[in-house]
């Protein structure tokens, strides 16, 4: 399977990136692709992220035993071997996601954070302070995800905070204050107004914000977004737009960012593989999920 998905990843970067590449040059707005070999481009195996320590007096198996009531959506792995299985590919996506190995003295902002593996995980990389924050999933009746952040919470000691806030909320006011790295993922294909949610993640980062999307409509050389009204991505009636690599830059550009990097694709294919559509495996894909790094 991770070989597949390297071969894929690689086969990505020759295509349709190229050509946004050579459309954002013209006008003006540099943004070198990672070479294939490049870390955060190809996954290896190595890479995969260390299983999460225990706090002092907590025991695996009771962990087990409370998590087994629930439904997960990020998957974590614990020292002793336990393991909590989400629906989601997590341990890929930290290898991915261009997350720094070491965050010593950085505040960290994780929007949307679901279960809360990425702020947890920041946290045990050092960040002097880590907010996670979520409205839809945490508020949802009969949904687990705000519970699941406080078990891990308790069983890890991870000194991560909280707030209940939606992303068109957010603004230092609100917070408190912007952060150093913000974390932006799996958000922004469900905005009703991109511009809007990045002018607002903006107003929040101090260093440089990390954002994970589902891109679409690669085989275009102009931004472009496409629409999924109703629930035509996923049966999902929260995805909204799939915009494609240059129309991703050219929204934090104008939201504000000064400067965005295009870190690496995953999940070649995946508006055509959700729609049960058939893939021809020789040309680019013009749809997937992509990563960028934007400077305040
Ligand atoms: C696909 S999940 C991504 C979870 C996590 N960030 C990750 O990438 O693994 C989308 C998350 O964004 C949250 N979300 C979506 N729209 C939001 C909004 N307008 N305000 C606050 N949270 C939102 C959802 O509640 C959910 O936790």
């Amino acid at each position: 399977m991770r070989e597949r998905l390297r071969s894929l990843v690689l086969r990505y970067g020759s295509g349709p990136a190229a050509r946004v590449e050579r459309y954002l040059h013209r006008i003006a707005h540099p943004t070198p692709r990672p070479a294939a070999d490049a870390p955060g481009w190809v996954i290896t195996p190595e890479a995969l992220p260390e299983p999460f320590a225990l706090a002092p007096g907590r025991s695996g198996s009771d962990l087990m035993n409370a998590a087994a009531k629930r439904t997960w959506y990020h998957t974590f792995e614990f020292e002793g071997g336990y393991r909590i299985e989400g629906y989601d590919p997590t341990g890929m996506k930290v290898k991915l996601f261009g997350v720094p190995e070491q965050l010593a003295g950085k505040t960290v902002l994780d929007i949307g954070t679901y279960d809360g593996y990425f702020a947890f995980d920041a946290a045990r990389r050092g960040a002097t302070d880590v907010l996670a924050t979520d409205s839809w999933v945490w508020l949802w009746p009969d949904e687990d995800s705000h519970g699941n952040f406080q078990l891990i919470k308790e069983y890890t000691g991870l000194p991560v905070r909280e707030q209940i806030i939606r992303v068109e909320e957010l603004s230092p006011e609100a917070l408190g204050d912007a952060f150093d790295v913000v974390l932006f993922f799996g958000v922004l294909y469900h905005a009703p107004d991109p511009l809007g949610y990045l002018r607002r993640v903006r107003s929040v980062t101090r260093g440089y914000a990390l954002i994970e999307t589902v891109v679409d409509l690669l085989d275009i050389d102009r931004p472009a977004a496409a629409f999924y009204p109703g629930a035509m991505l996923n049966g999902d009636p929260s995805n909204n737009f799939g915009p494609n690599l240059a129309a991703v830059h050219g929204l934090c550009t104008d939201a504000g960012f000064s400067r965005v990097e295009t870190l690496a694709m995953w999940s070649p294919h995946l508006v055509e593989n959700l729609a049960g559509r058939p893939i021809d495996l020789s040309k680019p894909p013009t749809s997937g999920r992509a990563v960028f790094r934007a400077w305040a």
